[in-house]
Protein backbone atom coordinates (compact mmCIF):
# COMPACT_ATOMS: atom_id res chain seq x y z
CA UNK A 1 0.00 0.00 0.00
CA UNK A 2 1.22 3.71 -0.58
CA UNK A 3 2.12 6.21 2.10
CA UNK A 4 2.50 9.83 1.10
CA UNK A 5 2.59 8.13 -2.42
CA UNK A 6 5.97 5.57 -1.78
CA UNK A 7 4.55 1.79 -2.22
CA UNK A 8 5.80 -0.09 1.28
CA UNK A 9 5.28 -3.42 2.10
CA UNK A 10 5.63 -3.72 6.24
CA UNK A 11 8.69 -6.16 6.09
CA UNK A 12 11.13 -6.30 3.58
CA UNK A 13 14.67 -8.12 3.16
CA UNK A 14 17.69 -5.70 2.87
CA UNK A 15 20.78 -6.08 0.40
CA UNK A 16 23.72 -5.84 3.62
CA UNK A 17 21.43 -9.32 5.22
CA UNK A 18 19.11 -7.21 7.55
CA UNK A 19 15.66 -6.85 7.19
CA UNK A 20 13.45 -3.34 7.47
CA UNK A 21 10.21 -3.00 9.12
CA UNK A 22 8.03 -0.33 10.08
CA UNK A 23 8.10 0.40 13.74
CA UNK A 24 4.28 0.31 14.33
CA UNK A 25 5.08 1.17 18.17
CA UNK A 26 5.44 4.78 16.78
CA UNK A 27 2.11 5.35 14.43
CA UNK A 28 -0.20 6.98 14.07
CA UNK A 29 2.23 9.50 14.97
CA UNK A 30 5.76 8.77 13.51
CA UNK A 31 6.66 7.14 10.50
CA UNK A 32 10.16 5.18 11.39
CA UNK A 33 11.55 2.18 9.73
CA UNK A 34 13.50 -0.31 12.05
CA UNK A 35 16.82 -2.51 10.89
CA UNK A 36 16.45 -6.33 12.35
CA UNK A 37 19.89 -8.24 12.22
CA UNK A 38 19.58 -10.83 15.07
CA UNK A 39 17.70 -13.45 16.59
CA UNK A 40 16.94 -10.81 19.45
CA UNK A 41 16.07 -7.63 17.47
CA UNK A 42 13.46 -10.21 15.91
CA UNK A 43 11.92 -11.72 19.04
CA UNK A 44 11.87 -8.05 20.51
CA UNK A 45 10.12 -6.69 17.76
CA UNK A 46 7.29 -8.88 17.75
CA UNK A 47 7.49 -9.02 21.74
CA UNK A 48 7.01 -5.54 22.09
CA UNK A 49 5.00 -5.24 18.93
CA UNK A 50 6.52 -3.02 16.80
CA UNK A 51 5.41 -5.66 14.26
CA UNK A 52 1.81 -7.24 14.95
CA UNK A 53 -0.85 -9.01 13.37
CA UNK A 54 -0.69 -12.57 12.93
CA UNK A 55 0.76 -12.90 9.55
CA UNK A 56 3.35 -10.62 9.71
CA UNK A 57 4.81 -11.71 13.05
CA UNK A 58 4.58 -15.33 11.06
CA UNK A 59 7.18 -13.61 8.51
CA UNK A 60 9.08 -11.44 11.11
CA UNK A 61 9.80 -14.58 12.92
CA UNK A 62 10.76 -16.29 9.47
CA UNK A 63 13.05 -13.82 8.67
CA UNK A 64 14.01 -13.90 12.38
CA UNK A 65 15.17 -17.64 12.27
CA UNK A 66 17.01 -16.49 8.90
CA UNK A 67 19.35 -14.10 10.86
CA UNK A 68 20.26 -16.36 13.33
CA UNK A 69 21.92 -18.71 11.19
CA UNK A 70 24.05 -16.49 9.42
CA UNK A 71 26.89 -16.95 12.62
CA UNK A 72 25.65 -20.70 13.56
CA UNK A 73 23.33 -22.87 11.26
CA UNK A 74 23.69 -26.14 13.91
CA UNK A 75 20.75 -28.07 14.40
CA UNK A 76 21.19 -26.55 18.46
CA UNK A 77 21.12 -23.00 16.61
CA UNK A 78 17.96 -23.77 15.08
CA UNK A 79 16.20 -25.60 17.89
CA UNK A 80 16.97 -22.53 19.90
CA UNK A 81 16.22 -19.37 17.84
CA UNK A 82 12.62 -21.69 16.99
CA UNK A 83 12.20 -22.00 20.54
CA UNK A 84 13.14 -18.11 21.69
CA UNK A 85 10.25 -16.94 18.61
CA UNK A 86 7.87 -19.47 19.44
CA UNK A 87 7.83 -17.93 23.06
CA UNK A 88 7.59 -14.53 21.70
CA UNK A 89 3.61 -14.56 21.40
CA UNK A 90 1.52 -17.51 21.65
CA UNK A 91 -1.61 -16.99 20.48
CA UNK A 92 -1.30 -16.24 16.54
CA UNK A 93 -0.64 -19.52 14.89
CA UNK A 94 0.97 -17.86 11.67
CA UNK A 95 3.82 -17.57 14.09
CA UNK A 96 4.74 -21.32 14.65
CA UNK A 97 3.58 -22.27 10.74
CA UNK A 98 5.99 -20.16 9.50
CA UNK A 99 8.83 -21.58 11.93
CA UNK A 100 8.41 -24.91 11.26
CA UNK A 101 7.82 -24.14 7.36
CA UNK A 102 11.40 -22.67 7.33
CA UNK A 103 12.40 -25.58 9.37
CA UNK A 104 11.97 -27.64 6.87
CA UNK A 105 12.92 -26.02 3.93
CA UNK A 106 16.48 -26.10 5.62
CA UNK A 107 16.57 -29.67 7.28
CA UNK A 108 18.08 -31.52 4.74
CA UNK A 109 20.84 -29.15 3.70
CA UNK A 110 24.31 -28.87 4.66
CA UNK A 111 24.64 -26.23 7.56
CA UNK A 112 26.57 -23.73 5.51
CA UNK A 113 23.50 -23.54 2.83
CA UNK A 114 20.61 -22.65 5.67
CA UNK A 115 20.68 -19.26 6.19
CA UNK A 116 20.66 -18.16 2.53
CA UNK A 117 17.56 -21.20 2.48
CA UNK A 118 16.25 -19.63 5.42
CA UNK A 119 16.06 -16.31 3.88
CA UNK A 120 14.55 -17.09 0.53
CA UNK A 121 11.67 -19.21 2.19
CA UNK A 122 10.77 -16.31 4.54
CA UNK A 123 10.84 -14.33 1.09
CA UNK A 124 8.36 -17.11 -0.27
CA UNK A 125 5.87 -17.07 2.86
CA UNK A 126 6.13 -13.08 2.44
CA UNK A 127 5.27 -13.61 -1.56
CA UNK A 128 2.74 -15.62 -1.00
CA UNK A 129 1.27 -13.87 2.05
CA UNK A 130 0.82 -10.81 -0.13
CA UNK A 131 -1.14 -12.81 -3.38
CA UNK A 132 -3.56 -14.81 -0.28
CA UNK A 133 -4.64 -11.43 0.86
CA UNK A 134 -5.25 -9.60 -2.24
CA UNK A 135 -7.39 -12.95 -3.03
CA UNK A 136 -9.27 -12.27 0.18
CA UNK A 137 -9.98 -9.01 -1.33
CA UNK A 138 -11.05 -9.96 -3.93
CA UNK A 139 -13.55 -12.70 -2.46
CA UNK A 140 -15.00 -10.23 0.31
CA UNK A 141 -15.29 -7.44 -2.08
CA UNK A 142 -17.86 -9.32 -3.58
CA UNK A 143 -20.35 -9.48 0.00
CA UNK A 144 -19.55 -6.02 0.03
CA UNK A 145 -20.97 -5.21 -3.49
CA UNK A 146 -23.82 -7.97 -3.14
CA UNK A 147 -24.92 -5.24 -0.31
CA UNK A 148 -24.46 -2.19 -1.96
CA UNK A 149 -26.60 -3.12 -5.06
CA UNK A 150 -29.07 -4.27 -3.15
CA UNK A 151 -29.15 -1.61 -0.58
CA UNK A 152 -28.16 1.20 -3.37
CA UNK A 153 -26.15 3.48 -0.79
CA UNK A 154 -22.82 3.58 1.32
CA UNK A 155 -22.02 0.50 3.07
CA UNK A 156 -20.90 0.91 6.77
CA UNK A 157 -18.46 -2.11 7.54
CA UNK A 158 -17.28 -2.59 11.32
CA UNK A 159 -14.17 -3.91 12.04
CA UNK A 160 -12.21 -4.55 15.23
CA UNK A 161 -8.41 -4.00 15.98
CA UNK A 162 -6.16 -3.83 12.83
CA UNK A 163 -6.38 -6.75 10.65
CA UNK A 164 -5.42 -4.48 7.50
CA UNK A 165 -1.82 -3.99 5.19
CA UNK A 166 0.05 -3.33 8.59
CA UNK A 167 -0.80 -6.23 10.24
CA UNK A 168 0.10 -8.40 6.80
CA UNK A 169 2.92 -8.12 4.54
CA UNK A 170 0.67 -5.97 2.45
CA UNK A 171 -3.36 -5.55 1.47
CA UNK A 172 -4.53 -6.94 5.06
CA UNK A 173 -7.55 -9.74 5.72
CA UNK A 174 -10.51 -7.70 6.90
CA UNK A 175 -9.54 -4.71 5.08
CA UNK A 176 -8.54 -6.46 2.14
CA UNK A 177 -11.76 -6.61 0.61
CA UNK A 178 -12.36 -2.82 2.39
CA UNK A 179 -9.75 -1.99 0.01
CA UNK A 180 -11.06 -3.54 -2.98
CA UNK A 181 -14.39 -2.87 -3.29
CA UNK A 182 -12.89 0.89 -2.65
CA UNK A 183 -10.66 0.88 -5.80
CA UNK A 184 -13.48 -0.58 -7.56
CA UNK A 185 -15.60 2.20 -7.23
CA UNK A 186 -17.95 1.09 -4.66
CA UNK A 187 -19.08 3.81 -1.67
CA UNK A 188 -17.93 1.95 1.43
CA UNK A 189 -17.32 3.12 4.84
CA UNK A 190 -15.80 1.81 7.93
CA UNK A 191 -16.61 2.02 11.79
CA UNK A 192 -13.11 1.55 13.36
CA UNK A 193 -13.19 0.13 17.22
CA UNK A 194 -10.95 2.07 18.66
CA UNK A 195 -10.12 -1.60 20.14
CA UNK A 196 -8.54 -1.18 24.13
CA UNK A 197 -6.14 -1.47 25.33
CA UNK A 198 -3.55 -1.10 22.49
CA UNK A 199 -5.94 1.11 20.41
CA UNK A 200 -4.97 -0.85 17.42
CA UNK A 201 -8.01 0.41 15.34
CA UNK A 202 -7.73 4.13 16.60
CA UNK A 203 -3.76 4.27 15.81
CA UNK A 204 -3.45 1.98 13.04
CA UNK A 205 -6.88 1.00 11.00
CA UNK A 206 -7.93 4.92 11.01
CA UNK A 207 -3.62 5.85 9.47
CA UNK A 208 -4.23 2.74 6.96
CA UNK A 209 -7.82 3.64 5.92
CA UNK A 210 -6.57 7.44 5.88
CA UNK A 211 -3.97 7.22 3.78
CA UNK A 212 -5.88 5.17 1.53
CA UNK A 213 -8.67 7.26 1.38
CA UNK A 214 -11.10 5.11 2.73
CA UNK A 215 -13.84 6.80 4.65
CA UNK A 216 -13.96 5.79 8.22
CA UNK A 217 -15.16 6.79 11.84
CA UNK A 218 -13.53 5.88 14.87
CA UNK A 219 -15.51 4.73 18.27
CA UNK A 220 -15.46 3.61 21.21
CA UNK A 221 -15.15 -0.20 21.78
CA UNK A 222 -18.57 -0.20 23.56
CA UNK A 223 -20.64 1.75 20.57
CA UNK A 224 -21.02 -0.65 18.11
CA UNK A 225 -23.97 -2.46 19.47
CA UNK A 226 -25.59 0.59 19.28
CA UNK A 227 -25.05 1.43 16.06
CA UNK A 228 -26.25 -2.88 15.00
CA UNK A 229 -29.58 -1.94 17.02
CA UNK A 230 -29.98 1.70 14.50
CA UNK A 231 -29.83 -0.06 11.13
CA UNK A 232 -25.84 1.37 10.80
CA UNK A 233 -24.09 -1.38 10.40
CA UNK A 234 -24.03 -3.40 7.28
CA UNK A 235 -21.63 -6.56 8.31
CA UNK A 236 -19.03 -6.67 10.01
CA UNK A 237 -15.45 -8.26 9.08
CA UNK A 238 -12.77 -8.66 11.65
CA UNK A 239 -9.05 -10.77 10.88
CA UNK A 240 -8.04 -13.88 13.05
CA UNK A 241 -5.44 -15.11 15.02
CA UNK A 242 -6.21 -18.50 14.97
CA UNK A 243 -9.39 -20.24 13.40
CA UNK A 244 -9.95 -24.08 14.21
CA UNK A 245 -10.88 -26.93 11.61
CA UNK A 246 -14.55 -26.33 13.30
CA UNK A 247 -14.20 -22.93 12.36
CA UNK A 248 -14.15 -21.12 15.52
CA UNK A 249 -12.51 -17.40 15.15
CA UNK A 250 -9.95 -16.25 17.91
CA UNK A 251 -9.15 -13.03 17.42
CA UNK A 252 -8.39 -9.11 19.77
CA UNK A 253 -10.11 -9.44 22.64
CA UNK A 254 -13.61 -7.81 22.28
CA UNK A 255 -14.40 -9.96 18.66
CA UNK A 256 -16.75 -11.96 20.78
CA UNK A 257 -18.82 -9.50 21.55
CA UNK A 258 -19.01 -7.99 18.87
CA UNK A 259 -20.35 -11.04 17.22
CA UNK A 260 -22.84 -11.51 20.47
CA UNK A 261 -24.38 -7.79 19.17
CA UNK A 262 -24.31 -9.10 15.32
CA UNK A 263 -26.47 -12.26 15.86
CA UNK A 264 -29.13 -10.35 18.00
CA UNK A 265 -29.71 -8.20 15.15
CA UNK A 266 -29.35 -9.99 12.65
CA UNK A 267 -26.02 -8.12 11.00
CA UNK A 268 -23.43 -11.05 8.78
CA UNK A 269 -20.70 -11.32 11.08
CA UNK A 270 -17.53 -12.46 8.60
CA UNK A 271 -13.48 -13.01 10.19
CA UNK A 272 -11.20 -12.98 6.88
CA UNK A 273 -8.05 -15.33 7.22
CA UNK A 274 -5.10 -16.92 5.40
CA UNK A 275 -4.67 -20.45 5.14
CA UNK A 276 -1.70 -19.97 7.44
CA UNK A 277 -4.05 -19.09 10.06
CA UNK A 278 -6.37 -22.02 10.23
CA UNK A 279 -4.80 -24.71 13.05
CA UNK A 280 -6.20 -27.76 11.76
CA UNK A 281 -4.97 -29.89 14.85
CA UNK A 282 -8.00 -28.01 17.06
CA UNK A 283 -11.71 -28.33 16.60
CA UNK A 284 -12.74 -26.12 19.84
CA UNK A 285 -11.42 -22.91 20.09
CA UNK A 286 -11.31 -22.99 24.39
CA UNK A 287 -8.55 -24.54 23.53
CA UNK A 288 -6.21 -22.07 22.23
CA UNK A 289 -3.60 -20.20 24.43
CA UNK A 290 -4.79 -16.79 25.06
CA UNK A 291 -2.03 -14.39 25.68
CA UNK A 292 -1.66 -12.07 28.64
CA UNK A 293 0.12 -8.71 28.39
CA UNK A 294 1.50 -7.17 31.13
CA UNK A 295 -1.37 -5.20 32.79
CA UNK A 296 0.28 -1.99 32.44
CA UNK A 297 -0.99 -1.82 28.84
CA UNK A 298 -4.56 -1.78 30.56
CA UNK A 299 -3.81 0.93 33.65
CA UNK A 300 -1.87 3.56 30.98
CA UNK A 301 -2.49 4.89 27.67
CA UNK A 302 -0.40 6.69 25.65
CA UNK A 303 -0.92 9.63 22.61
CA UNK A 304 0.49 12.81 21.77
CA UNK A 305 0.62 15.82 24.11
CA UNK A 306 -0.73 19.40 22.04
CA UNK A 307 2.93 20.03 22.15
CA UNK A 308 3.88 16.95 20.38
CA UNK A 309 5.52 15.00 22.71
CA UNK A 310 4.60 10.98 23.10
CA UNK A 311 3.77 10.58 26.46
CA UNK A 312 2.12 7.72 28.70
CA UNK A 313 -0.35 8.14 31.39
CA UNK A 314 -1.91 6.45 34.33
CA UNK A 315 -6.14 5.94 33.62
CA UNK A 316 -6.29 3.61 36.17
CA UNK A 317 -6.18 3.70 40.24
CA UNK A 318 -2.48 3.38 42.32
CA UNK A 319 -3.56 -0.19 43.73
CA UNK A 320 -6.51 -1.58 41.31
CA UNK A 321 -5.75 -4.73 39.91
CA UNK A 322 -6.16 -5.22 36.13
CA UNK A 323 -6.05 -8.37 34.07
CA UNK A 324 -5.10 -7.59 30.27
CA UNK A 325 -5.92 -11.34 27.88
CA UNK A 326 -4.92 -10.05 24.35
CA UNK A 327 -7.38 -12.51 23.01
CA UNK A 328 -11.23 -14.17 22.31
CA UNK A 329 -12.71 -16.76 20.60
CA UNK A 330 -15.99 -16.21 18.82
CA UNK A 331 -17.88 -20.15 18.40
CA UNK A 332 -18.23 -20.75 14.95
CA UNK A 333 -21.79 -20.30 15.25
CA UNK A 334 -22.16 -16.97 15.81
CA UNK A 335 -19.77 -16.62 12.31
CA UNK A 336 -21.71 -16.04 9.34
CA UNK A 337 -18.59 -17.01 7.16
CA UNK A 338 -14.66 -17.40 6.23
CA UNK A 339 -13.68 -15.56 3.77
CA UNK A 340 -10.02 -16.95 2.35
CA UNK A 341 -7.87 -16.62 -0.24
CA UNK A 342 -9.91 -19.80 -2.13
CA UNK A 343 -13.66 -18.15 -1.30
CA UNK A 344 -15.88 -17.77 0.83
CA UNK A 345 -16.80 -20.44 3.25
CA UNK A 346 -18.99 -21.47 6.52
CA UNK A 347 -17.24 -21.99 9.69
CA UNK A 348 -17.66 -25.57 9.95
CA UNK A 349 -15.25 -28.39 9.07
CA UNK A 350 -17.58 -29.16 6.45
CA UNK A 351 -16.98 -25.99 5.02
CA UNK A 352 -13.41 -25.74 5.50
CA UNK A 353 -13.09 -29.33 3.62
CA UNK A 354 -14.24 -27.78 0.72
CA UNK A 355 -11.59 -25.04 0.28
CA UNK A 356 -8.92 -27.25 1.38
CA UNK A 357 -9.59 -30.90 0.81
CA UNK A 358 -5.47 -31.78 1.01
CA UNK A 359 -5.49 -30.43 4.06
CA UNK A 360 -8.22 -31.81 5.51
CA UNK A 361 -7.24 -34.97 4.95
O1 LIG B 1 -2.24 -8.01 19.22
P1 LIG B 1 -2.23 -7.81 17.74
O2 LIG B 1 -2.23 -6.38 17.33
O3 LIG B 1 -1.13 -8.61 17.08
O4 LIG B 1 -3.61 -8.44 17.27
C1 LIG B 1 -3.96 -8.42 15.92
C2 LIG B 1 -5.29 -8.99 15.66
O5 LIG B 1 -6.00 -9.41 16.55
C3 LIG B 1 -5.69 -9.12 14.23
O6 LIG B 1 -7.08 -9.02 14.10
C4 LIG B 1 -5.25 -10.51 13.73
O7 LIG B 1 -3.91 -10.71 13.99
C5 LIG B 1 -5.51 -10.67 12.29
S1 LIG B 1 -4.35 -9.74 11.36
C6 LIG B 1 -4.64 -9.90 9.74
Amino acid sequence: MRISATPYRTIWPLACGAVRVIDQSRLPFEFETLDLTTLEDAAHAIRTMVVRGAPLIGATAAYGLALALRQDASEARIAEAVQVLRATRPTAVNLAWALERVRAAIAHLPPGERAAAAFAEAGRICEEDVAQCHAIGLHGAEIIRALAQQARRRINVLTHCNAGWLACVDWGTALSPVYVAHDAGIEVHVWVDETRPRNQGAALTAFELGAHGVAHTVIVDNLGGHLMQHGEVDLVIVGSDRTTAGGDVCNKVGTYLKALAARDNGVPFYAALPVSTLDWSLEDGRAIEIEARDPQEVTHISGRTAEGALERVRVVPEGSAALNLAFDVTPARLVTGLITERGVCAANRAGLAALYPERAA
